[in-house]
């Protein structure tokens, strides 16, 4: 993308109430899946910079780490409900929450889809793999249009609320039934823990937007290092801003 694109792209890409400068360098920068938003545990904060390095000292079996994605996506809903007002600040706070939670649901579902979903395709059912990959499809959509509207927008309270009861019945079901299926399947904790490492890198190199028509059966990890839309998602992140995590990722 040259610099006279990105120029004219600018007026589109800012969304956020937040702006920041948008460089050139930001695109090498969001390949290796840096952005601007903290996660912090028991007063600490850490820099999703160091999402990558922890990557590689995954401690915790990978159904731990989905559960806890599932947490900070239901802590992330109550925190938009708890924020009141409607001044800027307020909307401010609510959209940088909305852009989190964004971010970690599209991040989670092609990180389940490529690391998880494939062993359910292979050690389950695969027809209980494209029951779960229909559900993101339906969780994608809603999401994508959630994306293209901003806090305070007619609707907008009621389309997030349903994407929220959508996931809540979605996590309930890998909860109950296909994660404890997969553990059954793959009785080495030591395995299961090889996952988590996996799914984090994943997660690092996701797409930070929902995108629908994207593929949902990738065949490696490597393709999705090759989408060429992760890279324009975190790029177009430099815009917005984001609310911090504070469920731990592990
Ligand atoms: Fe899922
Ligand atoms: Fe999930």
């Amino acid at each position: 993308m040259s610099a006279r694109t990105l120029l004219l792209a600018r007026p589109l890409l800012q969304r956020s109430f937040v702006a920041a400068p948008l460089r050139l360098s930001a695109i090498a920068t969001a390949a290796r899946g840096n952005a601007s938003s903290t996660t912090s545990q028991g007063g600490k904060t850490f820099p999703q910079a160091d999402q990558a390095k922890e990557s590689f000292r995954a401690r915790r079996p990978v159904e731990n780490l989905i559960v806890n994605d599932h947490r900070s996506f239901e802590e992330l809903y109550e925190r938009y409900q708890g924020t009141k007002g409607t001044g800027p600040a307020a909307l401010e706070t609510k959209q940088a929450i909305v852009n989190e939670f964004v971010r970690e649901v599209a991040q989670h579902s092609v990180a389940e889809e490529t690391v998880v979903y494939s062993l359910i395709d292979k050690l389950v059912d695969e027809k209980v793999g494209d029951q779960l990959r229909h559900d993101h499809l339906k969780v994608k959509e809603a999401l994508f249009k959630l994306d293209k509207i901003n806090v305070g927008d007619r609707g907008f309270d009621e389309l997030f609320t349903k994407i929220v009861s959508m996931l809540k019945t979605h996590a309930k079901e890998e909860e109950t039934r296909q994660l404890p299926a997969l553990r059954a399947k793959i009785p080495d904790e030591k395995e299961r823990i090889e996952l988590s490492a996996k799914f984090l890198r994943a997660k690092v190199i996701s797409p930070t937007r929902p995108h629908p028509n994207a593929p949902d059966k990738p065949a490696a990890l490597e393709i999705l290092a090759g989408l060429p839309v992760a890279p324009i998602d975190k790029l177009r992140d430099q815009t917005r801003s984001f609310a911090e995590r504070r469920v731990p990722q592990e």
